[in-house]
């Protein structure tokens, strides 16, 4: 809790009395999301108790600023666990921006289709996950002002604020698939058995993030949404191999779409 304050104050030197209802994390290559929006921006390797991302593609800023007249904090890039990074201090941010205000957090990420039905470019929005990353960011000691030991995850991607999007998606005439998506530690990419394998447990997307933020962000009672970008076929589904810069290619492509839906469900919060 120390940290989590030491962090809110610096933060709130910085953005005066800006209170962010609303938080966004863009994945890979997601940056397009911002072009256009202006405000207060403030890096990760600025701000006290945030670890610092070196993976290309993010840019590791916080920014503050409206978006269609609501105030956000967009985490401009994340923590990933591949990184050496504890689960911890991945989702260190979220515990954060639930104390500095926000209700709602909406997580993107660059992900593979394992679905053989979904094309290069589809977005998917959660209706679940499976957390195949072998831990959990809520292990160790519970701070119960935050949230309880054994929290409830049956409805952590809220399916009110999936009916909305549903919603913004038709008005704009933008197809959405839905479905359920694998976290893996990564930074490896899969193999084709294994690929066989998630499809097996009901998988329809793999990545290596966002499912640990779900978490703590349901945790935090923080109404989630989240939606993954199809960058590439996963391992296996298409005769292609796989590289990061497929997926920063697709990502900025398809980026706008995503971007414009999300700005969509934001007014409409
Ligand atoms: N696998 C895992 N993570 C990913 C992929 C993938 O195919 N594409 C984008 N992120």
């Amino acid at each position: 809790m120390k940290k989590i304050e030491e962090t809110l104050n610096y933060l709130r030197n910085e953005i005066h009395d800006f209170k962010p209802e609303i938080g966004v994390i863009l994945g890979s290559g997601l940056g397009v999301f911002c072009n256009n929006l202006k405000g207060i921006s403030i890096k990760y390797k600025d701000i006290p108790n945030f670890a610092t991302s070196k993976v290309s593609g993010h840019k590791g800023e916080l920014l503050y600023c409206k978006v269609e007249d609501k105030n956000c904090a967009i985490m401009q890039g994340r923590f990933h666990y591949y990184e050496g990074i504890s689960l911890q201090d991945c989702t260190f941010p979220i515990k954060v921006l639930k104390l500095a205000g926000i209700k709602t957090l909406i997580i993107t990420n660059a992900a593979g289709g394992i679905n053989k039905e979904f094309n290069v470019g589809d977005i998917m929005m959660l209706k679940d996950h499976i957390n195949f990353m072998g831990a959990n960011p809520l292990m160790g000691k519970n701070n119960e002002n935050l949230g309880e030991r054994f929290p409830d995850m049956s409805n952590v991607y809220d399916a009110n604020l999936r009916k909305k999007a549903k919603k913004c998606a038709k008005e704009l005439n933008i197809d959405i698939k839905e479905g359920i998506y694998i976290a893996t530690t990564g930074p490896s990419y899969e193999t084709a058995a294994e690929i066989n394998a998630y499809r097996i447990l009901g998988a329809d997307a793999v990545g290596m993030s966002s499912v640990p933020e779900a978490i703590v962000s349901n945790y935090l009672k923080i109404n989630t949404l989240a939606f993954s970008l199809i960058t590439n076929h996963a391992t296996g589904v298409s005769k292609n191999t796989l590289s990061h810069q497929e997926v920063l290619e697709t990502g900025k492509k398809a980026g706008l779409k995503l971007s414009s839906l999300i700005k969509k469900i934001i007014s409409k919060l």
